[in-house]
C-alpha cells in the first residue's frame, strides 16, 4: 500500500495526466505533503490536481493567506503554503487539524512545521528538477 511510486513529467504539456495519475496512485490518501525546493513545481503540480478533481478557481500559491479554499465540483480542496509559520503550535493555531481530519483533500506546500503532526498515510511527495529542465514526481 505504501509501495514507493515514480511519475515523470517530461514537460507542462505532460502534467494534467501526471496529476490524474499522482490521484490515482493516491487511492484513498487525502492529504498530500509536498517535499520540494522552491521552484520545483509544487504549486503547479497542486494546480492541476486541482483541475483534474473539477476546481475551476484561480490556483496561485496561498502564501499570504495560509489557506486557499477551492470548491471542486461537489466537495472543498484545502490548500496551503505553511512557508511562514515558525513552528507546530501556530499550524495548531489556524486549525489545522480539522482540515487534516476532514477527509477533504489537502494539499500542502512546505510541510515541515506540521511533519510530526500529519496523518501516518499522509502521501509524501517529492518533486525532482532534472537536469533537461523535466520533473520526477517520487512518491511515498
Ligand atoms: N513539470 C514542469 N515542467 C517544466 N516547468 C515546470 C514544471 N512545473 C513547474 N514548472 C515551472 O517552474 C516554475 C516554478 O513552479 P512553482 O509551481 O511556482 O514552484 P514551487 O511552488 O515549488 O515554488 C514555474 O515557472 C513553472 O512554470
Ligand atoms: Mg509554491
Amino acid at each position: 500500500m505504501m509501495d514507493n511510486g515514480r511519475i515523470d513529467i517530461a514537460s507542462i504539456d505532460d502534467l494534467k495526466t501526471a496529476a490524474q495519475k499522482l490521484l490515482d496512485m493516491a487511492g484513498e490518501r487525502r492529504v498530500f505533503a509536498f517535499d520540494a525546493p522552491m521552484g520545483a513545481g509544487k504549486t503547479t503540480l497542486i494546480k492541476a490536481l486541482c483541475e483534474c478533481l473539477g476546481v475551476r478557481e484561480y490556483v496561485t500559491s496561498p502564501t499570504f493567506a495560509i489557506i486557499n479554499e477551492y470548491q471542486s465540483d461537489t466537495r472543498p480542496v484545502f490548500h496551503f503554503d505553511l512557508y511562514r509559520l515558525r513552528n507546530l503550535n501556530e499550524a495548531l493555531d489556524i486549525g489545522i487539524e480539522d482540515y487534516l481530519d476532514s477527509g477533504e483533500y489537502c494539499f500542502i506546500e512546505w510541510p515541515d512545521v506540521v511533519n510530526d503532526f500529519l496523518p501516518k498515510e499522509t502521501l509524501r511527495v517529492q518533486i525532482k528538477v532534472n537536469e533537461d529542465n523535466s520533473r520526477t514526481v517520487i512518491l511515498q
